[in-house]
């Protein structure tokens, strides 16, 4: 479980992340929703070891990884998709999911064995393995992207905005598959400016807006709240 408490992180006079609350227990899927701007990836990069928090504290499974540098975050069980999707082009969709045995978390077996996880749940990038990932549509570089953050065997999985720019239907796919990991037991804190879409596949939503957390519930209590859609739309 991920436990997130009165976290604050600024970008230089910009207090982008005011005394956040919020908990991700083990095997939830919980969403984070705002606007633009609202301080929804400054949070989780504040989470993943990408940005010093000011303030606060950052707990997994009870472990304080406070302000620790990223490989110590993922090697604590962590992993992220980041907004805009960075996998190594120059490499093919194969080297690029060969590259989580760095992570330090894996044995040969694990690698092995989550290759093939990672195939089953993305039949394209089986498909394109020997392919560069430069030459994948944005779609599959997102699948490439979530592959990865898999390949470490994560605890928890932080995914930021994974729909941004993408085609409906790719957007599906991605969904099904987030829902497939929530359903075997994944734990995962799912940032989207879709609220619809969020909604839809959460057991808890967090709504933020200008760097604090306004309101939480469960999706059906948050489809009535009034400041869901002030934090949504303006
Ligand atoms: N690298 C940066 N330098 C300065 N300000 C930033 C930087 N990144 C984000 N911000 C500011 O921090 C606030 C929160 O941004 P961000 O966490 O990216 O929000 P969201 O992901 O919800 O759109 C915004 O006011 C944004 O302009
Ligand atoms: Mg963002």
């Amino acid at each position: 479980m991920l436990h997130v408490s009165r976290l604050c992180a600024a970008h230089g006079a910009v207090q982008a992340v005011r005394e956040v609350d919020l908990e991700v227990p083990a095997g939830d899927l919980v969403a984070l929703i705002g606007a633009n701007g609202a301080g929804k990836t400054t949070t989780l990069h504040a989470i993943a070891g990408l940005h010093k928090p000011a303030s606060g504290s950052v707990r997994v499974g009870g472990r304080d990884i406070t302000g620790w540098p990223c490989h110590k975050v993922v090697r604590s069980g962590v992993a992220m998709v980041a907004e805009g999707r960075r996998i190594a082009p120059p490499l093919t969709v194969h080297e690029n999911l060969e590259l989580a045995v760095y992570s330090g978390r894996t044995t040969k077996q694990q690698q092995k064995d989550g290759l093939a996880r990672v195939y089953d749940l993305f039949p394209r990038l089986a498909d394109r393995r020997d392919q560069l990932a430069a030459s994948m549509s944005g779609g599959e570089q997102q699948m490439l992207a979530f592959g990865r953050a898999l390949m470490t065997r994560p605890d928890v999985l932080l995914l930021d905005e994974p729909s941004m720019g993408l085609a409906p239907s790719i957007v599906d796919v991605l969904f099904e598959t987030i829902t497939t990991l929530h359903e075997s037991g994944a734990t995962i804190l799912l940032v989207e400016q879709n609220a619809e879409l969020a909604l839809a596949v959460s057991d808890h939503v967090y709504v933020m807006q200008r760097g604090r957390i306004v309101s939480h519930g469960d999706p059906d209590e948050m489809r009535s709240e009034p400041e869901v859609m002030t934090a949504l739309f303006g």
